[in-house]
C-alpha cells in the first residue's frame, strides 16, 4: 500500500520543477489536505495496531524527507531567480559609448575674451554696463550734438523720449569717468543696437571700448596699443593704416584700417583722444588730465578673422556654421 518509491518519484518531480508556483502544486500533491501522505495516513487508520505504528513511522519518515527536498528546491530556484535578476542588470562595459554632441563657444563669444585677454594684460579692467541708456549717457555727454543724424529714429531704437538702446559701447566712458577717478584704464564689452539691416550690419552687434584717463597719455601711447592690440589678435604683423576722422568725443580722432587677404583696406575701430567738452561734462579737470578712448566691432574683427564675408550668420544659429568653431576657443 504504501509505496517506497514514493521519496524518490517525489524528489524526481520536485527537481523538475523551474519555479515556485509549480513546487507550490507539488507540494499540495504530497503534503496538501488531499494530498499524498495525508490520505496515507488516513489509510493507515484502518490497519492494525502494530502495523500502524510500523507504517506511521515509516510515513512519517517519508513527509520528512518530502519536505526537506521541497526546501531546499525552494531555496535552489530562490538562488536561480536572484542569479538571473543580476544577469539582466549587468552593465556590459566594454560597450563603445554614445557620442553626445557638446557646443562649442559661439565665434563672437570667443572674439571678446581674446580681446579682453590682451588688455587685461596690459592693465586695463574689465567692466560691464547696461544696455538701456539715457539720452544723456548715449549722446549728450559725449558731445554729440542734438541735430547729429544718430540720434534719429532710422538710426536709434527709441523706448520713448528719453531712453534708447545704447547704440555705442561709449555710454560707458561717461558712466565710469563719474564715478571714478583717474587714473582710470577700463575694457567694456556689450550688445549695441541700430536700426540696419544687410550682409555689414545686423540690429544688435557687439563693440569693445577702451578709455585710459591719466595725467601723461599721449597720441603717440594710443597709436602704439592698437597697433600690439591689432598683431596680437591677427597673430601676425598686420598692414596697418590710421586714418584722420571724427568723433564728437575724441579730438584729435582716427580710424584705423588693416590690409584683408584680398588686399582691401578694411576699417576695424576708431579712437581717438578724449575730448576736453567730454572731460568736463564729468567733472574731469582737463588742463591736468589726457585721455585716449577706442572702439571697436567685434563682429567686423571676428569677420576678418574667420573670413566671414556675411555678418548675418553668427545670429541665424545655423549649427553647420557654428561647428566650424569648435576649436578656437581662446580662454
Ligand atoms: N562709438 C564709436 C562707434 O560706435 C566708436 C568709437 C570711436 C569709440 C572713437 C571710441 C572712440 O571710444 O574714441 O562708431
Amino acid at each position: 500500500m504504501i509505496s517506497d518509491n514514493i521519496v524518490i518519484i517525489a524528489k524526481k518531480e520536485i527537481y523538475a520543477v523551474k519555479d515556485i508556483n509549480e513546487l507550490n502544486i507539488l507540494k499540495v500533491k504530497y503534503l496538501g489536505k488531499k494530498g499524498y501522505i495525508t490520505k496515507q495516513f488516513l489509510l493507515i487508520k484502518t490497519l492494525k495496531k502494530e502495523e500502524k505504528i510500523n507504517k506511521s513511522i515509516i510515513l512519517n519518515k517519508q513527509k520528512k524527507k518530502i519536505i526537506k527536498i521541497i526546501k531546499k528546491r525552494q531555496k535552489e530556484i530562490e538562488i536561480e531567480k536572484n542569479k538571473k535578476k543580476l544577469l539582466n542588470q549587468k552593465i556590459d562595459i566594454s560597450l563603445p559609448g554614445k557620442y553626445i554632441k557638446i557646443g562649442s563657444e559661439h565665434p563672437i563669444k570667443s572674439t571678446i575674451n581674446k580681446i579682453e585677454k590682451f588688455f587685461m594684460k596690459v592693465g586695463f579692467k574689465i567692466v560691464i554696463g547696461q544696455e538701456i541708456e539715457d539720452v544723456y549717457h548715449n549722446f549728450d555727454a559725449l558731445n554729440i550734438p542734438k541735430y547729429h543724424p544718430i540720434r534719429t529714429e532710422q538710426d536709434t531704437f527709441w523706448l520713448d523720449k528719453n531712453t534708447l538702446l545704447r547704440t555705442q559701447t561709449s555710454n560707458i566712458q561717461i558712466r565710469i569717468m563719474k564715478k571714478e577717478k583717474p587714473p582710470i584704464r577700463i575694457l567694456t564689452s556689450g550688445k549695441v543696437y541700430r536700426n540696419d539691416y544687410d550682409r555689414n550690419h545686423t540690429p544688435m552687434f557687439h563693440q569693445i571700448e577702451g578709455l585710459f584717463i591719466d595725467k601723461k597719455v599721449t597720441f603717440t601711447d594710443l597709436k602704439s596699443i592698437l597697433v600690439l592690440f591689432l598683431n596680437f589678435f591677427f597673430g601676425k604683423k598686420c598692414k596697418i593704416r590710421f586714418r584722420p576722422s571724427y568723433f564728437p568725443f575724441t579730438e584729435p580722432s582716427l580710424e584705423v584700417d588693416i590690409l584683408n587677404q584680398k588686399k582691401q583696406w578694411i576699417e576695424v575701430l576708431g579712437a581717438g583722444m578724449v575730448h576736453p567738452n567730454v572731460l568736463k561734462n564729468v567733472k574731469i579737470n582737463s588742463s591736468k588730465y589726457y585721455g585716449y578712448a577706442f572702439g571697436m566691432g567685434v563682429e567686423r574683427l571676428a569677420m576678418l578673422q574667420y573670413n566671414i564675408d556675411d555678418i548675418r550668420l553668427f545670429y541665424e544659429n545655423d549649427i553647420r556654421f557654428l561647428k566650424q568653431f569648435k576649436f578656437n576657443n581662446f580662454i
